[in-house]
């Protein structure tokens, strides 16, 4: 069994699958491949540490690239360890490029494809992401889908039943094993901040920080919040580069209590979040982490593919003009800060421990 991880938000999902399988005496021999889609320490290595994952076992290298050139990158680097190892299955998670490479290399070897994290859907085509999905989901053998929205996705897309399987959220079972762990770092203290007492900014979506008037908006509206709360903003490599590009740094170094600082690791920012009054984010699993430890979420998109944690978590939908976000945030005062009513079903820290309870019977 091939289990590929390729970029950041892959290692938290990984991590989970490959602690149940330790744990249980399975019939399958994992092994790790990191395709490098993701290759700086602290959007890679910093996981392998902090969430007690073994070294892979395959490294691609692939590196950054244009849409094309890293998918076709992953594709031909991992069918030579496919060949090589004749896998009985590959285990993809997630939405990035490597998920879907990875998936059609083995969908066309004939190998079967795990997806956890199957059937989550924007409906929106702008997104890579998206494509992602959809394509990854089309040749997947077994679905393993984090919500029920998921699941009603993929039976309209024509899904048979017996593909489909509602676990629950992978990316909850690692919070939650490692939440204490991550309680004792306290780092924002390190930033000058008071627990409770602080906002925490991220960004890398391209429809916000490849286009120059929205990136603009967004920190225009960041300058204004920070005046009352102070921030803390691990800025992506891909962000940061553009407020490099677009000749934006000025106005961000003008901003006293916006503290800009390197993508944090798993642990760090985990506590960071968990202690913020409120998070300003455009990222997918950040809208889970947040609904599961009750802390408010203002998504700075126009849609999601987690409805769950907009329906039953601390998610709300923010539109990236500078107005709309500065009113996103003084409302939360009125409302207290949080909006859960209960988490999402199987939202239970077992949902790796499902999928491998699933998988066992198939393969021994
Ligand atoms: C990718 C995923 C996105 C995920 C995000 C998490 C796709 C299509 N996108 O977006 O779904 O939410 O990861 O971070 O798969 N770079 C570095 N160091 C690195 C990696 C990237 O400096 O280790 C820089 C490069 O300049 C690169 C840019 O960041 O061109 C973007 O990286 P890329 O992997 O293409 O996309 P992300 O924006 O990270």
């Amino acid at each position: 069994m091939l289990v590929v991880a390729g970029a950041r938000p892959n290692f938290m999902k990984v991590s989970a699958l490959w602690h149940a399988l330790s744990a249980l005496r399975h019939p399958f021999a994992p092994m790790l491949v990191h395709t490098g889609q993701h290759y700086d320490y602290q959007l890679s290595q910093v996981f392998y540490r902090d969430l007690d994952l073994p070294p892979a076992d395959f490294s691609l290298g692939v590196g950054s690239g244009s849409h094309a050139e890293q998918t076709a990158r992953v594709m031909i680097e991992f069918e030579r360890v496919c060949l090589e190892q004749s896998p009985g299955l590959v285990v993809v998670v997630g939405d990035v490029n490597s998920t879907l490479a990875c998936a059609l290399v083995a969908a066309k070897l004939g190998v079967p494809v795990a997806h956890v994290e199957a059937g989550l859907r924007s409906f929106d085509r702008s997104m890579p992401e998206e494509i992602n999905r959809v394509l990854t989901d089309a040749v997947a053998r077994f679905l393993f889908t984090p919500s029920r929205d998921a699941v009603e996705n993929l039976r309209r897309e024509g899904v048979p039943d017996g593909s489909i399987f509602f676990v629950g959220n992978v990316m909850v079972d690692t919070l939650l094993r490692f939440r204490q762990k991550a309680e004792a770092l306290a780092p924002w203290r390190e930033f000058g901040f008071a627990a409770g007492a602080y906002g925490v900014v991220t960004l890398h979506r391209p429809a916000n920080v490849d286009n120059q008037d929205v990136l603009l908006e967004i920190l225009e509206g960041l300058s204004v919040i920070q005046d009352q709360v102070p921030l803390i903003f691990p800025a992506h490599p891909r962000t940061a580069a553009r407020i490099r590009a677009f000749g934006l740094g000025p106005l961000v170094a003008r901003m006293r209590n916006l503290r800009v600082v390197e993508p944090l690791g798993y642990l760090q920012f985990l506590s960071v979040i968990g202690h913020a009054q409120f998070i300003l984010t455009d990222s997918g699993g950040i809208q889970e982490e947040t609904t599961m430890l009750g802390v408010p979420c203002l998504t700075l998109r126009v849609n999601t593919e987690r409805p769950v944690t907009l329906t039953g978590g601390t998610n709300r939908l923010v539109r990236t003009n500078r107005q709309h976000i500065i009113e996103a945030v003084r409302d939360l005062d009125s409302a207290h800060g949080c909006f859960t009513d209960g988490l999402p079903e199987f939202w239970d820290g077992r949902a790796a421990e499902r999928i491998v309870s699933l998988l066992a019977p198939v393969f021994s």
